[in-house]
């Protein structure tokens, strides 16, 4: 595939997530709820979570956002459900190494969240494309032990 149909196909990948996004809304009994926001244009994600021995089994979000704040939340659900919140967080290391260029690898295990990968030509978008994730890792940090 050429650059110029893989950038297409990455396009069409964040446009479907960002019009269907997938586990939107709230778990109303969910084990962990998480506010964050994005400093720089106020925008906020609510991840609400199901952890139960160490498995995330259920992610859900809610939130106003850009296209790729949203589409990355959607994707980041999708991705982490049903793993284990140490694998989720390899993950999340290799979004943000993705995000800043460095070197990455994206498993098929992780879904669509490669689709983001050129964010990170745009340093202002970075936070939007984060945001999801560091939602995700503050709720599980002390999950971890
Ligand atoms: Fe606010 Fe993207 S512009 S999260």
């Amino acid at each position: 595939m050429s650059m110029g149909n893989l950038d297409q196909l990455y396009r069409s990948v964040i446009m479907d997530h960002y019009k269907n996004p997938r586990n939107k809304g709230q778990i109303d009994d969910g084990t962990l709820t998480v506010d964050l926001n994005n400093p720089t244009c106020g925008d906020s994600i609510r991840l609400t979570m199901n952890v139960k021995d160490d498995i995330i089994e259920d992610a859900k979000f809610d939130g106003e956002g850009c296209s790729i704040s949203m589409s990355s939340a959607s994707m980041m659900t999708e991705t982490v459900k049903g793993q284990t919140v140490e694998r989720a967080l390899e993950m999340s290391q290799q979004f943000s190494n993705m995000m800043l260029g460095e070197d990455y690898e994206i498993t098929e295990d992780m879904g669509d969240i490669e689709a983001l990968s050129g964010v990170s030509q745009f340093p202002a978008r970075i936070k939007c494309a984060t945001l999801a994730w560091k939602a995700l890792e503050k709720g599980t940090e002390n999950e971890e032990e």
